[in-house]
């Protein structure tokens, strides 16, 4: 069958990064899970949806029309027909979307669209998120589990945000925000982030970004 790369780990582990690379390299679709998640709790925001209140999330997930583009040269993503990739990265998305992701309703929903990109992919796809090979893609090709030590994600994260000229106080409280979010992630009931026990672990906090590409390539072409 066609070929599947999953991709879990925490958040600013490089997934999105190291995922859309190996995708362009390799001529693979590419698909950010996380972005999908982000873009339903920028719905119910959007909406005035409670995000707290998980019975409200379950009873309005099923409303937003969510399309992910899946080119590796030029991932989008739409909320509704609305190019959303801009606001889902904003601090208050990042701030409530662990809690919107915990709710089975939504989680059944974005897996289901999740399997059609697969399915719909031309040659294969790396996704990547926190229960590809875990819950959505049992049976792939490649299952990798990229960590990193909390201090490089969190610089890392900084870093990125530097660039794009985000003010220090918002950096600072990011940082702060992304422990929180994995310790959230990592407990919850429905599809916690765990390493798949087939999964290979590769610590990306001594690597440098085209050694990690190399390495998920080389499994790939294994
Ligand atoms: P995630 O999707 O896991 O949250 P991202 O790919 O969004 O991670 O962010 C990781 C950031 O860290 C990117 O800006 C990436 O360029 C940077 N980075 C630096 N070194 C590495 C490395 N060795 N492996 C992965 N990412 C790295
Ligand atoms: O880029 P970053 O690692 O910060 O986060 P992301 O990959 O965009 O994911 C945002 C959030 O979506 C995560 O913190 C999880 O709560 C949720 N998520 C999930 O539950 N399952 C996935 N497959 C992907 C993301």
């Amino acid at each position: 069958g066609p070929v599947v790369v999953a991709i879990d780990g925490p958040s600013g582990s490089g997934k999105s990064t190291v995922s859309r690379a190996v995708a362009a390299r390799l001529g693979l679709s590419f698909l950010d899970t996380g972005a999908m998640y982000r873009a339903m709790t920028w719905w119910m925001l959007a909406n005035e949806v409670d995000v707290e209140d998980a019975d409200a999330v379950a009873i309005a997930c099923g409303k937003p029309v969510i399309v992910s583009g899946t080119d590796a040269a030029g991932p989008t993503i739409t909320v509704d027909g609305q190019d959303v990739s801009g606001p889902i990265r904003g601090p208050e998305v990042t701030g409530k979307v662990s809690a919107v992701a915990a709710v089975p309703a939504v989680r059944a929903r974005l897996v289901e669209l999740q399997r059609g990109c697969a399915a719909h992919a031309e040659r294969g796809i790396v996704a990547e998120g926190r229960d590809m090979g875990s819950v959505v893609f049992p049976d792939a090709t490649v299952k990798v589990f990229l960590t990193a030590s909390e201090r490089a994600r969190s610089e890392r994260r900084a870093a990125e945000l530097r660039a794009k000229g985000v003010d220090e106080a918002t950096i600072t409280a990011m940082a702060a925000d992304l422990a929180r979010r994995d310790a959230a992630d990592s407990s919850r009931e429905t599809a916690p982030l765990t390493q798949a026990a087939d999964a290979v672990l590769v610590d990306t906090s001594e690597l440098t970004l085209d050694q990690v590409i190399d390495t998920i390539a080389a499994l790939v072409e294994e």
